[in-house]
Formats: structure tokens, C-alpha cells, sequence
């Protein structure tokens, strides 16, 4: 096999989820190659497979990245994510309704300036990348100027990303709300302009029943039938008290779900975050239509909104993603992410595997965003869009992975104890596009150690 000139290919253990493992923890599901070697043409995986195997076939002049001692697992994916609820992190003691009427409508209110926009998605998109995330779906504000500023970063870095202006005509305050025509106006304006370019995708952004009108649901519908391949995003059944006022803002109804249905906003790519207080209609109606429930662990603790069963939401067949809810959620690392799946799931009845939780922070997150075809695994003609993760990151993480039994142990524990500071680095379409800087050092003993040069390793990228 012969490769083209700006082919290259990065060394180190390898591990992807091919399918879902499921409950039965199916083995087949997590493919793993310790010593492993992943060609890259053209900003696309072109093979996979043991170092052994795949390094004679490259010939002189292919370089290779070495990263031996270190984890490549895809880009991780974030179904479910506020750009402008960044700055708006940790806000104490409030639960679902009173947040957002204390913290969530004033800071997003800022919004209006598009020098705010443009500098939080700065950060925003930064941010995501030094967490490995390549690709997410993300909330805007009402303000339309608020989704082009997150798309020019996340183009600009080359991210995989879906968003879209929220669509909200009341229960806000004044300055936060549109109408059923200039939110259907705006929405298809930022549709025209970014819907399909390079790798940004429009979201129908509904922001949650009680804060659209019956006209605007209805205005939604009709632009999501308009525009099929566009996502809908939005939240729901995620607070008991919200559903309550549901009930009544919606008395015909027979479930929160039920007014999003009857508005004609389930179908396929359409995404729910949270998906909490759910009956078995509800969930059956959801696996029909193709609609995802998003788990948003961290969020729904952080708030108080209650525990996702994520085995039964599975079980009854609703495609379901993971996503961090910042600012509800409380860390941009879905590594962290991940771990708090876990807990939860612990409380609901399961125990998460390693390949389970890989699976959730990536190719599950394609798969509810319908681009598994694109991302989410290694498999070949994928884009590569990659995380190199560093087990040794801590002390205490350093210790631990030196008991590590196999590579599924050392993920289990780079997921449990992993955050940030585990991602060496992040690359986009082939490009290495955030090194970890020396935030890595850790001080040991008192001596500044250097997470890199402790490993005497190469790290040759950016
Ligand atoms: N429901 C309506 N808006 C929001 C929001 O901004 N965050 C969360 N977590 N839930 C919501
Ligand atoms: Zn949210």
C-alpha cells in the first residue's frame, strides 16, 4: 500500500468502540491495539492496527508521532452544551427555575454586545479543545450575532459543531425575547448561512416549552420540516417542578414529550437534554421517532434535578448520548463527564465498564448526532479527530496506573480520576490543534516534575 505525501501516523495504545457494548459488556465492542498505529491521509484515518504490522508498510518518509505510553481514543463528543453559560459556571444554591431566572437569563442577556459573543467563544472553543473535545452541540443565546460568533471559532479550529439561536417568546425577561416570526426569520437566516459549511450543522433551538408560545412551537415544526437534516435541540423533563408547569402551561397535553410531538419536533436528529422524568410511553415514542435523550450527569446532581436511568432509557430503545450541560453542568471534561455516568448509574442499578463509558463519550455522541459515518471511532475513512490521554498525568493518577491490570483498567481509571489535565493533547481532522502547556507540571515532593520529560517521551506535535 502505498501512501501520498502528506500521509503521517501516530503511535501509542490505541482504543475505539466499534458498537455499542451494551449491558452485557459485549467484547467485541472496544477494540484495542496496546501498541498500535494509526495512519492519517488528508485529515482522514486511513488504517489501524498494530504498530508491529502497519509501521514496515510506511516507508521513509511518513513521520510518525510517537506517543508509546499513552492512550489515542477518538475525539470525545458533547451532545449537549450552553457557550454562553461559560462565565456563569459554579453559580451556588438555586435549583432548575430559579437558576435561570437568577444567573442563566442575566448573563445571557450580555449576549446583545457581540464583543461578549466573540470573546466567550474564543474561550469557549479553547476550552473545548483542551478537554479532547472535537465536536459538540451547542445552545446559543436568543441573539442570532451570539451563533455566528461560536461558529467562526469553532470554524477557525476546524470543530465539528452543530448550534443554533435559542427560541424563546416568553416567561423571560423582555430583553431575552424574540417573536414566533423573527425567531422563524433569524433561524432560517443562520440556516442559509450555516447550515452544511465545512463541518457546522444549524440546530432548531427551541430553549424549553414554558418558554415558547404554542405560535413558536408551531413555527419551530414548520422550519424542522423545511429543513429536514437540521437538528432540534432543546430540553426536556429535566426538573419536577418544570414538568409541573408543563402540566399547566399545556393542560391538553398528556406528557411534556407530548408537546414537542404534537408540535412535529420528534423526529431523527432530534436532541433531548436530560430526558429525565420520562413514563414508558414517553420513552416508547421517542425510539419510534429517532428522537435522543441526552444524560447530563454533572448537570443533573449540580441542580438537583434527579438521576438519569440510563440502562432503562437504553432498554426501551431511545438513543442516548452524554453531554456536560455547562453551565448547569459543572465541568467542560467529559472525562469527568463520564465519571459522574458512572455514580449515577451506580445509584440506578448498573456499573459502567471502561468500553461503556468510551463508547458514551464518543461514538455514542455521533450516533445521536447521525454522523457515526464521519466520527466517534477509528474505523477507516473516518475524520481523525483524536485525544492523546496521559494515565500518568498526577502523582496519584501515576500511581494508580501502574497497578493497572490491562488497557480497559487504565481507561476505567483515566475516566475516574481523569479531568483536563489527562489530555496531552487534541487533534482535529489529523491536526494537532491544543498541546497541554506546562499547566501539565505537577509538583511532587516539592520538585516541579514535568508531566512530559518524566516519561522521556517525544512530543513532537504543534
Ligand atoms: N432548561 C431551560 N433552559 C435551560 C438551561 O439553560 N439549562 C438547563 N440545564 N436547563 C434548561
Ligand atoms: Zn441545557
Amino acid at each position: 500500500m502505498t501512501y501520498s505525501s502528506g500521509a503521517h501516523a501516530i503511535r501509542g495504545c490505541i482504543a475505539h468502540c466499534l458498537h455499542d457494548p451494551g449491558e452485557g459488556d459485549d467484547p467485541n465492542a472496544l477494540e484495542v491495539y496496546e501498541d498500535g498505529l494509526m495512519i492519517i491521509e488528508r485529515g482522514h484515518v486511513v488504517r489501524v492496527g498494530p504498530a508491529e504490522d502497519l509501521l514496515p508498510t510506511l516507508g521513509d518518509n511518513i513521520p510518525v508521532e510517537d506517543q508509546s505510553g499513552r492512550l489515542i481514543v477518538p475525539g470525545f463528543i458533547d451532545t449537549h452544551i450552553h457557550y454562553a453559560q461559560t462565565d456563569m459556571i459554579a453559580s451556588y444554591g438555586e435549583q432548575l427555575l430559579t437558576w435561570l431566572e437568577r444567573y442563566t437569563f442575566p448573563t445571557e442577556g450580555r449576549f446583545a454586545d457581540r464583543a461578549v459573543a466573540d470573546e466567550t467563544a474564543a474561550f469557549f472553543v479553547e476550552e473545548l479543545l483542551r478537554n479532547g473535545t472535537t465536536s459538540a452541540l451547542v445552545l446559543g443565546t436568543v441573539h442570532p450575532e451570539s451563533v455566528d460568533a461560536v461558529f467562526e471559532q469553532a470554524q477557525a479550529r476546524g470543530l465539528r459543531m452543530a448550534a443554533g439561536k435559542v427560541l424563546m417568546d416568553r416567561n423571560a425577561p423582555d430583553y431575552l425575547l424574540d417573536t414566533p416570526d423573527t425567531g422563524y426569520r433569524e433561524s432560517l437566516e443562520l440556516i442559509e448561512r450555516w447550515h452544511g459549511v465545512d463541518r457546522l450543522s444549524y440546530a432548531i433551538t427551541p430553549r424549553f416549552a414554558p418558554s415558547s408560545s404554542d405560535a413558536q412551537l408551531a413555527r419551530a415544526g414548520e422550519l424542522a420540516r423545511r429543513y429536514p437534516d437540521t437538528y432540534i435541540h432543546s430540553h426536556l423533563a429535566e426538573n419536577r417542578d418544570e414538568v409541573a408547569w408543563v402540566a399547566e402551561l399545556f393542560p391538553w397535553s398528556r406528557s411534556y414529550l407530548d408537546v414537542y410531538d404534537h408540535f412535529g419536533l420528534l423526529r431523527e436528529r432530534s436532541v433531548y437534554g436530560h430526558s429525565i422524568y420520562l413514563d414508558a410511553a414517553d420513552r416508547r415514542r421517542m425510539a419510534e421517532t429517532g428522537a435522543v435523550a441526552v444524560f447530563c450527569p454533572t448537570s443533573n446532581l449540580f441542580l438537583g434535578s434527579g438521576l438519569f436511568d440510563y440502562e432503562q432509557t437504553r432498554r426501551d430503545g431511545v438513543m442516548t448520548s452524554l453531554a456536560t450541560d455547562v453551565g448547569g453542568g459543572t465541568s467542560f471534561s467529559m472525562l469527568r463527564t463520564a465519571a459522574e455516568a458512572y455514580k449515577v448509574s451506580q445509584l440506578t442499578g448498573s456499573a459502567l465498564s471502561s468500553a461503556r463509558m468510551l463508547y458514551l463519550a464518543t461514538l455514542a455522541g455521533a450516533e445521536a448526532l447521525d454522523v457515526a459515518d464521519r466520527v466517534g471511532s477509528f474505523r477507516e475513512g473516518r475524520e481523525a479527530d483524536f485525544v492523546v490521554l496521559d494515565p500518568q498525568a498526577t502523582p496519584l493518577m501515576a500511581r494508580r496506573n501502574a497497578r493497572a491490570e490491562s488497557a480497559a483498567d487504565t481507561l476505567f481509571a483515566l475516566f475516574i480520576l481523569g479531568d483536563d489535565r489527562s489530555v496531552h493533547s487534541t487533534w482535529v481532522q489529523g491536526v494537532c490543534q491544543h498541546q497541554r502547556n506546562n499547566m501539565g507540571q505537577h509538583r511532587s515532593a516539592g520538585a516541579v516534575v514535568d508531566g512530559d520529560r518524566r516519561q522521556n517521551l517525544s512530543a513532537t506535535c504543534c
